[in-house]
């Protein structure tokens, strides 16, 4: 059976991997950084991009030459424009960008020698929300999307001296877009995260995918792939501290499929993350990892990890720094938000709505957090619009690519309270089929909603025609403040038609920090306390509960959260104010986590 299993999954291997090449671990690559500070052209009518002469070669705007007109009516110069810094958003660094829904023109000039024989590729870690890239007057490419990496081959490109590089980034909002027009965090754009270029040989690891096998964990499998199809090509797989080492050769599709034995291995646990150094060797190249291996099965509602039953003691995260008011990113950033999770007694985040920095993801694998990633199919997306659909695929294969190696994800999320209707239910089903081919190891679950039958009002489904093709069912829940006052918790019953895990994804309410009155003034922090004392009171009645991820760690920026004196663009259903204090519901949620093993 096994035997068929395999040959399967490598099929599936071989069809999924060349649909779309995606290079990871760039962080242990060979790379120079292109971050620092940037010109920049802020052109809120895109004249850069419509005008009807500035084609391919315009006047000079792509070219590190000043245009050809000699008259004083140019009216742009890159360098002698303001700067950005990259990575970072726009909407932090100068006031009047704070509410800038635009393009911006950025531009950064470089010098490289590129040794002969070698490849060199341009890679953007995230650009939100298009990018449009140019170098040396060329147009690369583009992207849509803000929050996963892309790159460009530019062997053929680049010049030793005054490389001229440009990128437009547009952040606008298109109701075709994903995510759409509506949201509840802050439309920050730029170029957020880093901008590398990596060297190769012209013959590489791109990508590759180590595990252990779910229903056999003394089974390590996976594959690694070349960036072309080339067959016969050896790789070496070392783990010296397993004293393992791993020899084969790729296929015709530039794939090394391979599964080994293993003994005396340590497994990642939640809180006691075990990496093991892994070298993946091809001629004389070696890229080092840091992995660790874990099983993840189910069994009824119960979620199990190295077949341990495990209870997700969680919280959700927005890629926000609250005291910058800035898009988060890098290692301390990553710090600081884990670091609040844990003290909260977490060993489980929602890194909600979309995928974070790749530094987050891999501080979450070496403390030991359990992992929900998520792609931005939030609200009211086009669930009938082919190119929506391929644009969410693409999100959810960039997504996996970078971070399949990363022990701490347990589970792919494919959106956030979405409508129940058919064209959605058809989206929703192949984008957890498009997970499960990409990434057959893992859970697949969507944050959904509750279903109540006015005619029985206090009854709550968990019903969603959806959770047939998910592995964890999940929902988001506000009774106590969309949805009546605390205390009507007391009253809820909770069904599900699903067999499955289950996991309130959301539940959670507003309290601005410093405010103080009695636990039914909204917006008090005795209310939000009073709130959680009464949720918890529910929560410990559910028996097909597998845990929960409250909304929200801290407080974050968003349009839609205005109310003067309270709000004032913050939504306030942080359990950590915007500077970092930690409200009174903040000890409650942290004192019943203590009693949970
Ligand atoms: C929704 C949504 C969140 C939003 C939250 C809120 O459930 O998923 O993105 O911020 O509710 O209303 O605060």
């Amino acid at each position: 059976m096994k035997s068929i299993i395999t040959l399967a999954l490598l099929h599936i291997i071989n069809i999924s991997l060349y649909a779309e090449p995606m290079i990871n671990n760039v962080i242990n690559r060979n790379t120079t950084s292109l971050n620092g500070k940037w010109n920049i052209i802020i052109d809120p009518y895109d004249n850069g991009y419509y005008d009807y002469r500035m084609q391919e070669n315009p006047w000079g705007f792509f070219r590190n030459q000043k245009p050809t007109d000699k008259s004083d009516r140019v009216e742009y110069d890159f360098d002698c424009s303001e700067t950005l810094n990259v990575p970072g958003d726009w909407n932090s660094q100068k006031a009047e960008l704070l509410f800038y829904e635009g393009s911006i023109w950025y531009k950064r000039s470089f010098d490289y020698t590129l040794n002969n024989g070698k490849r060199l590729l341009l890679w953007f870690g995230a650009v939100n929300y298009r990018a449009d890239v140019y170098l040396n007057g060329k147009k690369l490419g583009s992207h849509e999307g803000g929050f996963t990496p892309f790159y460009f081959d530019i062997t053929s490109l680049i010049q030793d001296k005054n490389n001229f590089l440009i990128v437009r980034v547009n952040n606008q909002r298109h109701p075709d877009g994903v995510p759409t027009i509506n949201t509840d965090w802050w439309n920050y754009g730029g170029i957020t995260r880093d901008v590398l270029l990596i060297e190769e040989d012209s013959i590489f690891i791109l990508n590759y995918h180590l595990y252990l096998n779910n229903q056999n964990p003394n089974l390590l499998q996976g594959w690694i792939q070349l960036n072309d199809k080339i067959a016969n090509e050896k790789i070496q797989i070392d783990i010296p501290e397993l004293k393992l080492s791993i020899q084969g050769k790729t296929d015709e599709n530039g794939i090394f499929v391979f599964e080994s034995n293993v003994k005396h291995l340590v497994r990642w646990e939640p809180l006691k993350p075990k990496l093991y150094s892994v070298f993946l060797r091809h001629r004389q190249n070696v890229l080092k990892d840091n992995i660790g291996f874990r099983t993840i099965t189910t069994a009824g509602n119960q979620l199990l990890i190295n077949e341990k039953p495990v209870f997700l003691k969680g919280i959700c995260i927005h890629e926000e720094m609250p005291m910058r008011k800035a898009r988060a990113n890098g290692y301390d950033d990553a710090k600081v938000l884990l670091g609040w999770a844990l003290e909260l007694g977490c060993n489980f985040v929602r890194l909600a709505h979309y995928p974070h920095n790749e530094y987050m993801v891999r501080m979450a694998d070496s403390m030991g957090l359990l992992v929900w990633s998520e792609i931005p199919v939030y609200w009211t997306i086009q669930f009938g619009n082919r190119q929506t659909y391929q644009l969410a695929e693409q999100m959810l294969t960039e997504n996996i690519r970078r971070d399949q190696n990363r022990a701490c994800i347990i589970i792919w999320s494919i959106g956030n309270e979405t409508p129940v209707h058919q064209e959605r239910i058809e989206f929703m089903k192949n984008l957890a089929l498009k997970a499960r081919q990409l990434d057959p190891t893992r859970l697949i679950s969507a944050a959904m909603e509750v279903h109540v039958n006015p005619s029985d009002p206090f009854t709550y489904h968990v019903d969603d025609p959806l959770g047939e093709y998910l592995d964890v069912i999940a929902c988001n829940e506000y009774v106590g403040w969309y949805d009546g006052l605390p205390a009507k918790t007391e009253k809820i019953k909770w069904q599900t038609k699903y067999n499955k895990p289950f996991v309130f994804s959301e539940l959670g309410a507003g309290a601005l920090f410093g405010y103080h009155g009695d636990s039914l003034t909204r917006w008090t922090e005795e209310y939000q306390e009073y709130f959680f004392t009464e949720q918890i009171k529910m929560l410990q009645q559910i028996p097909f509960l597998t845990g929960l991820s409250p909304w929200v760690l801290a407080d974050f920026r968003s349009p839609r959260r205005q109310l003067p004196g309270i709000q004032d663009f913050w939504n306030r259903k942080g359990l950590i104010s915007d500077q970092g204090q930690r409200k009174k519901a903040f000890y409650v949620l942290q004192k019943w986590y203590q009693t949970i093993k």
